[in-house]
This record gives C-alpha cells, structure tokens and sequence, in this order.
C-alpha cells in the first residue's frame, strides 16, 4: 500500500509535545497505574477486562463468563451477567450526587435549561412509564428522530430503561432515510418532534417523518412528538400522540428492567462501501463498559468539570459520550441545538465562556471551520476554564491541531485525538492527557487492553516504521459491535473475512513511526469522510440514478479544505449532455435530488457531466482515474485497457 501522507505533514511530524506540567500533576490515570493497567492486560487479556467490568458496572446479576467465543467471530462479552445501562448512567448517582447537574442545554435561540441527576431520572422514568403504557417491551425497536434537546437523551435512555432497543436517525437525513431506517429495524414507535432550530431556521422533523410514515413503516403504531419549536404541524389521531400530554400523567419511578449483558442497546446506521446502510448493533454491558472508562481515561473526568462533546446523538459520538459514557461517569455534560456559527462565529466560544466548558470534544471539520474565521473571535472569550482538547472523526491536518492547541487550549491543554468507529463502540486509539506526549496529526497509541496492528495483504505485521497497511484489531474488546442488524454475514464479510477470521479490519490505512505512534491515513474502502461523517459512493450513485434523466453515476471524493472531504459526482444523462447555463441548472436540480433522497449532508459539492464514464474492457469504471481527475491529480495509471481513452477532457472539464 503506497504512503499517502502530505508534505505537510510529513515536515511537521517531528513536533511532540509534552503533557503540560500542571495538567500531567492533577490528572487521575498516573503513570504506575497505567502501567499496572498494561500488565494486567498483556497478562491476562479477558480476565482484565472482566475485572474492570466487576469494578465499574453495577451488575443486576454478576456474570460468571467474561467472554464467549464460541461463535467467534461473533464475540460475546459477560454473557451471564444482567445490568441496566439507564441504571448505571442515573440511579447509581442518585444517593451521591443526586443533585448535581447532569445536562446543561443551550437551544440555538439562547434558551437555556439544566437538569440535575434526580430530575433526569425522573424525566426518564415518566417517559419509560409512557413506553411501557404503549405495550412496549424489552426487545422492540424505537426510532428517534428529534433535535439535539435533553429529551433526545431522555428517549434514548427510556427505551434502555425498558430494554428497548433505540434507533436515533440524525435529524438532518431526509424523510427517505429515515423510512428505510424505521423498515430495516421493524419499528413499532417513533420518537420525533414538531422541530427543531438549526442556523436560525426549523428544521421539519414532524413532516418528513410524516413523509416516511406515509411512503411505508407499517410496523410503526405510534408517533410520539416533542414540542419544541412550537410551530403548527398536523397530528394523525389515533397514531399522534405529543409527549407533554403523554408523560402528564405518568409516575416518575419505573424500575429499570435488567437486561442480558449482550442484549442489544442500540442499532445506529453507519455507511458501508456498497448496499444499503449498515444497522450497527451494540451490546449493554461490554459498551457500557468501554464508554465508561474511555471517558474517565481519556477525557480525565472529575465531578467539577462540564463536558462538552459537540457531535449530535445522531451519530455515534453522542451515544459514547454524551448520552452514555459521561453520563456512567457522574459528570455534568453540556449540549447545544444548534449551528456552530449562528448567529455569528462566536457562538461555540460564547457556549464556553457561558457555561464554564472544562474540556471541549469536537471534530477536525467544526475546528478548521472555526479557524478560518480567525484568532480575533475566540480571543475575545474568556476560555480560561478549558483544561482539555478533544478531536474526532478524521484525521486532524497539522495545521488545524496547533491552532486548536494555541488559540483554543492557550498552549496549557493537551488535546486528545481519539480515533474509533461507529463499529468499535468507544476510543480505542488515543493519546491519555496526564502522561503521553502527543503529535499533531497522530492520534499516538492504543488504550490499556485494545491491541491494534497494520497489516499488509497477507495479513503478516508491517514493522517497518512509517510503512502503511491495514489497521486491524487483533483480540476482541467489549464495545466491538456484535453484528449487523438483520445481516450477520455482512457482518462477518465487511469486517473478519479478509484475515480469516483472525483480525477485525477496521477499514482504515494507517502507518506507525518510530515510536509507535499510529498515523491514520484514510478509508481503504469506497467510502467518504465529508465534515466527520461516513457517506457510501455507493449510496450516492444509487440517489442520483434514481433520477429520471441520469443514466449512470459516480462519486468520488475530492479534498475540502473545510469538510475534510467533499462529494464529486460524474454523471451521464438519458440524452445529450447539457452545457454552460443547463449544466449549471441540472446541476442543482440533481444537488436537490439528493438532499431529498438522502439528506443534505450527501449533496455532492461538484457535478461534472460527461458522455460516459472511463471503463476497462471488462467494463469496470475506474475508479482510481476518475478520483485523480477531482483532485487535478495527474494521472499515472494505466490507461492502456480504457475502452475510451478521449472520455478523459470531458471528465476534466476541459470539453464542453
Ligand atoms: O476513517 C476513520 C475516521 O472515521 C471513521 C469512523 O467513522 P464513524 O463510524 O462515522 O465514527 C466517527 C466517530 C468515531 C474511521 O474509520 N476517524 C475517526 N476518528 C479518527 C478518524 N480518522 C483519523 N483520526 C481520528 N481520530
């Protein structure tokens, strides 16, 4: 596999930065504990961690088995073991810090609420009783579909609470996506709201999942609806029932039904490299476990600090470490509706400075968005009470790190790049704040008791420094995903065929340095990293051919100097190919398609028309070429088995 690193980064790699002094005294995981930590995983890998799980989850029922591998590589963790992950996030808290805050909430027109322990456990228990009022029990699918509003994670640890097992589908996808979501987890109750805000406008949730509900879903038998925007939305009698009405009557005790340590919590639907989206499936106890110690890891939590993980609880993120992680850990966590730049650039550092942020978690795409608008904006906020720097979701260029580093952290922050995957549950990768000297652009090494590799093609160790390969995970870890909803073979094929079973491929390329540091490189698959979020070609492709005038597309990824990644979509029309002022006009209209089809994150940034697309002779579309022509690459493959060696100007755009 052929390094794909810059110039830049390959000029800054040699800047380490120590842990600051003051940080590295107060923090909690000290040296010799993490080297204990390390023993005792090198020693004795399950029994390690079936230790941290007796230490850190307050067990309904102890297990006896820490893990099964008796359907490797179907792994299972704790299997006999019985737990409530609601109970584990709220009443376990409840004697000692009952009062304390839980959630503080920012809505994007300045609204502003919290809530302590006892009064989100009480909110929980209200909700838990009305799912129960509604016939729901353990095992059934909930799809949630709402702003980022405390209810969002009242929903989500509802369904817990009762065993259900929540879907929460990301507010902005269309109301497409969010059918297939509710018909591929056989959903009997969607969770949404009239709306909510997002840069100064509503986002309609209620009717593009009326929309869903009317294209399909017959397993759905109710909506229930949150009011947040206020606005006028039409409610169907008999299947609409708003949440205010449904909980007034409801007590606020509901004991937390316990749960197998393997039963599902979650499904979350995460793009692959062809098909439909995947249905994740995460377990109780094992993701319990890991978001639990990730959290008080790698982010250092103490009970003073607010922690403020800016990712929506559509994605991944906010289940780990907002709706969960934090939550296990006792601590105050912060969220926010809205746009990171409404009404202006200041919002994010007026969020800190308003509420006392301690450690700020967000993405590479939200941080270089931010940058450009310069150092002047968050200079004038007091900062002062960030203690620690968090980064996820895509590699983090040099440059974006050390003005993270000296604009946001003031020099005095270590930051975390933490890398994981919707599938791996938790941060597997990531420097530990009080002791490992970090690198800008590499997120340094492995967690105590999660062992990684790059692998070449064979499957043999790369030791080589600085040599690329694939990033696999050699022994199951307890948040690893226990199957693709509905589709285990999938499973079994996207993630363990390629090494025989023996290592979970992670679908990465990554290379490691000298001192073992990881560096990722990218995605191996077909699959785009557009501003922190995973988005299948595929899916894209199969959006625009459902376009009554495209005949054939395909998406590439050209590099955004904001998103990371952005989407580049070739298309050949049923008929001519239109030029200059209808080019420009289809263009749009096939950008609309797909929002609509898919939701506006998948629009692609760039369509360029061409008569038909590069083929080999076997007719392949060749891939390889047609990124190296978004990215004004040269081309340096093969062109020998191109069918149709002039196609090339008109895929530049050089040929009208
Ligand atoms: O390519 C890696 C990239 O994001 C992918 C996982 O995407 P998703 O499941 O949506 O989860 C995102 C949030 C955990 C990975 O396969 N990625 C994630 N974190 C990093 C990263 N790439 C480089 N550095 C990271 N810190």
């Amino acid at each position: 596999m052929e390094k794909q690193q810059n110039i830049e980064s390959v000029l800054i790699e040699k800047r380490v930065f120590a842990p600051p002094s003051t940080f590295a005294q107060q923090a909690q995981l000290k040296a010799d504990a993490l080297a204990e930590l390390q023993r005792r995983a090198a020693a004795d890998h399950v029994g390690f961690w079936a230790g941290l799980a007796r230490q850190h989850i307050a067990w309904h029922k102890p297990f006896t088995r820490a893990l099964d591998e008796s359907k490797a590589p179907n792994y299972r963790w704790f299997v006999d073991g019985e737990l409530s992950v609601s109970a584990n996030c709220l009443d376990r808290h409840l004697v000692e810090r009952g009062n304390k805050t839980a959630i503080v909430f920012e809505g994007e027109p300045g609204d502003t609420r919290s809530l302590s322990y006892r009064a989100l456990h009480a909110e929980v228990g209200r909700l838990a009783n009305t799912l129960h009022s509604l016939g729901l029990q353990a095992g059934d699918r909930v799809v949630i579909y709402l702003p980022l509003v405390p209810e969002a994670i009242i929903a989500m640890h509802a369904c817990a609470r009762i065993g259900a097992v929540h879907s929460v589908v990301f507010g902005g996808f269309s109301a497409l996506s969010l059918k297939d979501r509710i018909e591929d987890t056989g959903a009997r109750l969607l969770i949404t709201a009239d709306g909510g805000w997002r840069g100064g406008q509503i986002v309609e949730l209620k009717s593009a999942a009326d929309k869903a509900l009317s294209l399909g879903c017959p397993t759905i038998e109710h909506a229930l609806v949150y009011r947040r925007t206020g606005q006028d939305i039409a409610m169907q009698a008999g299947r609409d029932l708003w949440w205010h009405e449904a909980v007034a009557t409801q007590s606020p005790d509901f004991t937390a039904v316990p749960v197998a340590a393997d039963h599902p919590l979650f499904l979350l639907y995460t793009s692959g490299s062809t098909g439909k989206p995947k249905g994740i499936q995460h377990s109780s106890a094992g993701y319990l476990l890991n978001c639990k110690l990730t959290s008080e890891w790698v982010f250092d939590l103490r009970p003073e600090d607010v922690f403020w993980c800016t990712a929506d609880v559509g994605w991944v993120t906010g289940h780990s470490y907002v709706a969960y992680g934090p939550l296990a850990a006792g601590a105050t966590v912060m969220i926010y509706e809205g746009a990171p730049t409404f009404p202006d650039g200041g919002r994010f550092w007026k969020i800190c400075e308003r509420h006392g942020v301690t450690i700020l978690y967000t993405a590479p795409t939200a941080i270089r968005a931010l940058m450009k608008l310069g150092d002047a904006i968050p200079q004038s906020h007091d900062l002062s009470k960030i203690r620690l720097l968090g980064s996820v979701g895509e590699p983090i260029n040099p440059e974006a790190w050390i003005w993270y580093h000296r604009v946001i952290g003031r020099e005095r922050c270590p930051i975390v790049d933490t890398w994981w995957q919707t599938e791996t549950g938790a941060i597997l990768i990531s420097p530990l704040p009080g002791l490992t000297a970090t690198k800008p652009g590499s997120c340094t090494l492995p967690l105590p008791g999660i062992e990684v590799d790059i692998v070449d093609d064979a499957g043999q160790s790369v030791t080589q420094p600085d040599a690329g390969g694939y990033l696999v995970v050699k022994r199951p870890w307890p948040s690893m995903l226990q199957t693709i909803w509905g589709d285990n073979d999938r499973y079994l094929r996207t993630y363990w065929q390629k090494f025989q079973n023996r290592y979970y491929v992670a679908g990465d390329s990554a290379h490691r340095d000298a001192d073992g540091y990881y560096w990722i490189m990218g995605r191996i698959d077909d699959v785009l990293n557009v501003a922190g979020h995973r988005l299948g070609t595929m899916e894209i492709e199969s959006a625009l051919v459902a376009h009554p005038r495209v005949a054939e597309a395909a998406v590439v990824g050209q590099p955004h100097e904001i998103k990371g990644e952005a989407v580049f979509a070739y298309v050949v029309l049923n008929g001519a190919r239109p030029v200059a002022a209808a080019s420009a006009a289809l263009s749009d209209e096939l950008r609309s398609w797909v929002g609509e089809q898919l939701g506006a994150i998948a629009k692609p940034d760039t369509i360029r028309f061409a008569d038909n697309l590069p083929k080999t002779r076997s007719g392949k579309i060749m891939r390889r070429l047609l990124r190296a022509v978004a990215r004004n690459e040269p081309i340096t493959q093969d062109l020998s088995t191109l069918e149709n060696p002039a196609i090339i100007e008109q895929l530049r755009g050089e040929a009208n």
